[in-house]
């Protein structure tokens, strides 16, 4: 099968190349995938870029040589391991693991879920970390209700653009914070509000918020607290990623913050399980959920494509189609 496979860390036009691999076989618990679109995200940018420079000993346990990057995927199933159960060659699924920019992939059952009757392979593709990353935030860390204002930054990302529509499904009156624009859009995927960083700082502003959730990281945390009411909840979710330490420090300050700052919300990684993964396909299926597609590649263009997310100045979600008939 073709797959992009990485040589070592480094900028993606050096190190993805689109080679001649061997299919992978399904072990006992696994699904074999034959893919038909796979979606981008920042962490795939910096995983493959080896950012910061002092993770890579963690990256390498994911093996930077003879890599196949990517993360999130959908198609149909080809064929299963002996234990699975919830699937069966022929399902169109979703999901979100590893070794996902390739013709076909294999993946832990508890890793996938049916695809949206109502989406294309393009789109499914894309709810996997950043739509589960958007879900767990305002859910779980946010513990958001119905009533409550929320503010996100970087609305017009690949979290943020899942952000503003969760929020709203949750009941809160969404304030979303983008460059002029993005505006438009993100009004029109459910932002009550919407404020241009470019003419507006949110932290200066008399608007308070019960959640903030930055995706951004633009502010420091005692600035963006300002902007929060008495009993409001910060999760800072984004970083200034790049040289030895870049995007650690930003959690280590929230880390240490929420021991003394009632408020400050952990930071925290998002997880891939089947009932998170359901109610995704949930709201997709009841037209609560509408991912916002930026640009589309072949399979073959990957470098280009992890460069363009890389840029960080995404509009929503940036998609591989890898078998273009079906995507
Ligand atoms: N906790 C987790 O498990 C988890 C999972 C996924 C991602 N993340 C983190 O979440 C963050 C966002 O990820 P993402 O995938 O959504 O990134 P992304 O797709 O690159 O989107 C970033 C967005 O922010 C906008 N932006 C830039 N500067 C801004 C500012 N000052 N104010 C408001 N918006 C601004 C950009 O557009 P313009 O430049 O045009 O404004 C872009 O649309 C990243 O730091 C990522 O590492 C965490």
């Amino acid at each position: 099968m073709k797959a992009i496979v990485q040589t070592t860390f480094g900028s993606a036009r050096d190190v993805l190349k689109l080679t001649e691999i061997n299919t992978p076989t399904p072990d006992k618990a696994d699904v074999l995938v034959k893919v038909h679109a796979a979606s981008i995200h920042i962490g795939d940018y910096y995983t493959i870029a080896g950012l910061p420079y002092v993770m890579r000993p963690m990256f390498s346990s994911m093996r930077a040589k003879n890599r196949v990057p990517g993360m999130d995927i959908a198609g149909t199933v080809e064929a299963v391991g002996e234990e699975v159960t919830d699937f069966q060659p022929g399902d169109e699924v979703f999901g979100s693991y590893k070794g996902g920019f390739a013709e076909y992939a294999c993946f832990p059952e508890r890793t996938l879920a049916r695809k949206p009757d109502n989406l294309t392979f393009s789109q499914a593709s894309t709810l996997g970390v950043s739509a589960l990353t958007a879900l767990q935030a305002l859910r779980d860390q946010g513990k958001v209700e119905p009533g409550q204002k929320v503010l996100i930054t970087g609305a017009s990302g690949g979290v943020g653009t899942f952000a503003v529509q969760i929020a709203r499904t949750l009941g809160a009156e969404v304030t979303g914070v983008c460059s002029t624009r993005n505006m438009e859009m993100v009004r029109s995927i459910g932002a009550d509000h919407v404020i241009d960083y470019s003419e507006e700082d949110f932290t200066e502003g008399d608007r308070r918020y019960d959640f903030i959730f930055d995706n951004v990281g633009s502010h420091s945390l005692s600035q963006t607290r300002r902007a929060l009411t008495p009993t409001g909840r910060l999760l800072g979710n984004g970083a200034q990623v790049g040289g030895w330490f870049g995007g650690l420090t930003d959690p280590i300050a929230a880390l240490v913050s929420s021991l003394f700052v009632s408020g400050q919300c952990r930071p925290f990684v998002s997880t891939s399980n089947p009932e998170d993964l359901a109610s995704l396909k949930e709201l997709a299926e009841a037209g609560k959920l509408v991912p916002v597609l930026d640009k589309s590649y072949p399979l073959s263009d990957t470098p280009d494509a992890i460069t363009h997310v890389g840029e960080g100045h995404a509009q929503g979600k940036t998609v591989l189609t890898v078998d273009t008939a079906d995507a």
